[in-house]
Formats: structure tokens, C-alpha cells, sequence
């Protein structure tokens, strides 16, 4: 059986495949975003949320590139979590501030927890608790660590998010397929896309999203539970 491909979302057209000058016919409002493009950000700092957002992402160095980086994975998995009345997303390699975490819990019904060895807890549950923020935690762990915790949750389908992280993507979403009912992962890749991207598992969705304002904008959104095509 071969991969289907749905009906792309607004938001995903608007980040598919770079279109290179020499293909446009003329020129459109369109074609404006289909290059790099502050539509995610402006998206972002129109909304209330972004008052609680913003003390997590202010020291980064480039608050922009942070942003839109977490608002990609949101975009591209959105349609999945809205399959689902209760659902988890497992934000893997989200850095000190848990960002990724933080947005899904601001912008959706997903319960979220971020995991990795360098997540500052105290930073987290101060902001937690500043903003009374609900359905997002934290664990200070590697992924292939966090394993033993993870199975011990309630099951529920699971969404995983890959924003530049700096792990072995196919062994990870292996690991947790054997605890966790996986059905999407989104992936951003960075600086060792050999490792970042899959090479194992069936991709819905692949392409540059000119919403990232940052040169490692290439992404897939991976179905692990579909049979891979010929
Ligand atoms: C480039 S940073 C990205 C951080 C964050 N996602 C962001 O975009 O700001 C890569 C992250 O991968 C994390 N990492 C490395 N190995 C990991 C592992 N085995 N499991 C989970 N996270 C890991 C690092 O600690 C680091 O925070």
C-alpha cells in the first residue's frame, strides 16, 4: 500500500517546497509567501499568548528564528491533533525553556511534555506558575531515557516533535512507538540532517517552510503506523 497524501491545510501550502523564481508565471500575494516570510511571526504577536510566550523566548539570540521554528511543528501537526479528543505530543530535544512544549500548551488541548537532558525544571515551574499554564511538563532526560517514565503514562495518541534536535530521529520514534501510540512527528532538521531526518518510516509531508526565519527551515512530517510504498 502506498502513502496517502491528504489535502494540505492553508498554512501548510503556504510552507511547501521553495518555488524558484525562473518557475512563476507573474507575481501574486501568494508567491510573496512562498519565500522567507514573517507570516508565522506576525501570526504569533497578534495573539493575546504571546504576552506569556515571550519570557521564555526573549534571551534566546534570535527570538524570531526560536518562534517560528516551534510555530512550524505546531502548523504541521495541528491537523493531527485535531483527530483526536485527548492527545500527547512528546516535544523531543526541546532545549533549556521547553519553547516548543510551552506554545503547544498555550495553543492547544494537547497534554505536553518536553524532554531533554538539559531542561532547566525551575525556569519551567516558575513560568508554569507565572502564567497558570495547564498540560505541560518537563523531563530532564535523554529521550532514550525518558522510555522507562513514558510507559508508565496513560495511553493516548501521541504526536512527537523534532525542532532541531540533535537525535537520532528513527531510533527515537522506534523507541517510543514500543510505549507510546505514535501518530504523527514532525521534524526540523539542523546541523546533522543524516541523523535528523528519516530514512525509516513513511513521509507525509516534506519541504522547505519559508515560515522559519532561519537557513534550517527543511522539514518532514513523518506517519510512522503507515505502510511505507514501493
Ligand atoms: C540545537 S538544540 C535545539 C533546542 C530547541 N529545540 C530549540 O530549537 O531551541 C538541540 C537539543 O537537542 C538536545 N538533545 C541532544 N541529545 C538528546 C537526546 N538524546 N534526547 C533528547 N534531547 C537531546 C540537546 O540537549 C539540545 O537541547
Amino acid at each position: 500500500m502506498s502513502v496517502k497524501r491528504r489535502k494540505a491545510a492553508p498554512d501548510e501550502l503556504l510552507s511547501r517546497s521553495r518555488i524558484r523564481p525562473a518557475e512563476k508565471a507573474d507575481s501574486s500575494p501568494m508567491d510573496a509567501l512562498l519565500q522567507p516570510n514573517a507570516h508565522y511571526l506576525d501570526r504569533l504577536m497578534r495573539r493575546q499568548s504571546f504576552q506569556a510566550l515571550w519570557p521564555l523566548f526573549a534571551h534566546a539570540t534570535k527570538p524570531a528564528k526560536e518562534l517560528t521554528e516551534s510555530f512550524s511543528a505546531l502548523v504541521h501537526l495541528r491537523p493531527y491533533l485535531k483527530r483526536y479528543p485527548k492527545v500527547r505530543v512528546l516535544h523531543i530535544g526541546d532545549g533549556a525553556h521547553a519553547r516548543t512544549g510551552a506554545l503547544f500548551a498555550l495553543k492547544t488541548r494537547a497534554e505536553n511534555i518536553s524532554i531533554d537532558p538539559v531542561t532547566n525544571q525551575q525556569l519551567i515551574q516558575d513560568w508554569i506558575n507565572n502564567f497558570q499554564i495547564e498540560r505541560l511538563s518537563a523531563i530532564r532526560q535523554r529521550a532514550e531515557d525518558a522510555i522507562p517514565s513514558l510507559a508508565n503514562q496513560e495511553k493516548l495518541p501521541t504526536m512527537l516533535t523534532f525542532v532541531h534536535a540533535h537525535v537520532d530521529t528513527d531510533a527515537v520514534i522506534g523507541a517510543l512507538s514500543e510505549v507510546a501510540d505514535v501518530k504523527a512527528a514532525f521534524v526540523l532538521g539542523c546541523c546533522q540532517p543524516g541523523k535528523q531526518f528519516s530514512s525509516r518510516y513513511p513521509i507525509t509531508h516534506e519541504g522547505e517552510d519559508e515560515g522559519v526565519l532561519s537557513p534550517d527551515r527543511h522539514f518532514q512530517v513523518i506517519e510512522p503506523q503507515q505502510e511505507l510504498g514501493e
